[in-house]
């Protein structure tokens, strides 16, 4: 059955940046074909209510406080996922900022903060969850990119240096894990409606409506994402329907790039 193969009944799912935006998203649609969720992320109080909400709605998940430029946090959460499920099918490495300023306007702590936790986040919890994803037969891991990590942008030199790093740390990724059955390619995302977006206006002082209907008249399809859409994306990557996908990016931006 066509559904069979975007069933993720039962299979552990970690998210990062699951407190918000795409990651809620993803979080709830995963939960949603049947994964058993564990959502990451700094924000305790939305991400514990996230977690509350779905088991509300019946699915099983929890939240861990956990700051992916932390290796302490990283590895706690390995523990834990260890002890708990003995396994991860799928992980979401999605946590992400962005500081509007050029090279010459940032300062070096907002370089550090911004390249911590797009790039090295991604590295860190990987480092730590691979090898029980390993043992326990393989699975997909997806990282979030950005239109601008395949292109440049402006007013943004350490998000578009971070997210160009997460497109490749993504291939490298997936040939070293290939052999492991692990899977692990990048959603790029262009602009979608998220507190993440509406914070760009305030940093750039522009009127929040306005930057946002700029950014939908430069598509085809003349609107900004919905979490959702990019969520679709994930459920795709971490399913069995891409099950000959890796080492890829999957632009998911209404033809913004094109
Ligand atoms: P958001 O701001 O709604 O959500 C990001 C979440 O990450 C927040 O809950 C935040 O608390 C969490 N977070 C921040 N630092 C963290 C850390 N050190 N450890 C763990 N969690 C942390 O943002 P949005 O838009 O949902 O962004 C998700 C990802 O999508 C990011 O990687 C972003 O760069 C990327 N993206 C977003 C686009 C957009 O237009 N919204 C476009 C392209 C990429």
């Amino acid at each position: 059955m066509i559904q069979d193969y975007f069933q993720l009944k039962n299979k552990v799912c970690v998210v990062t940046g699951a407190a918000s935006g795409i990651g809620l998203a993803a979080a709830n649609l995963l939960a949603e074909v049947g994964g058993k969720m564990v959502l990451l992320d700094i924000n305790e109080e939305n991400g514990q209510k996230a977690a509350k909400d779905l088991r509300e709605k019946g699915y099983q998940a929890e939240f861990i406080k956990c700051d992916v430029t932390n290796a302490k946090d990283c590895q706690h959460v390995q523990h834990h996922i260890e002890k708990e499920y003995g396994a991860v099918d799928v992980l979401f490495n999605n946590a992400g900022i962005i500081k509007r300023k050029s090279v010459v306007d940032l300062d070096e702590h907002d370089w550090d903060l911004v390249v911590d936790v797009s790039l090295k986040g991604v590295y860190l919890l990987s480092k730590y969850l691979i090898p029980l994803m390993a043992a326990s037969g393989g699975g997909s891991i997806i990282n979030t990119g950005s239109g601008w990590g395949l292109k440049g942008g402006d007013q943004a030199a350490a998000y578009c240096a971070a997210k160009a790093g997460v497109v490749n740390l993504t291939k490298a990724m997936a040939i070293d894990h290939g052999p492991q059955n692990i899977r692990v390619n990048c959603i790029c995302p262009g602009d979608t409606d998220t507190p993440l977006l509406r914070d760009e206006a305030k940093q750039l002082n522009v009127k929040e409506d306005a930057f946002l209907a700029s950014s939908a008249i430069d598509r085809p399809l003349s609107r900004i994402g919905t979490p959702k859409d990019i969520a679709n994306g994930v459920l795709f990557l971490a399913s069995n329907l891409a099950s000959w996908v890796t080492g890829t990016e999957l632009i998911v931006d209404g033809g913004g790039l094109a």
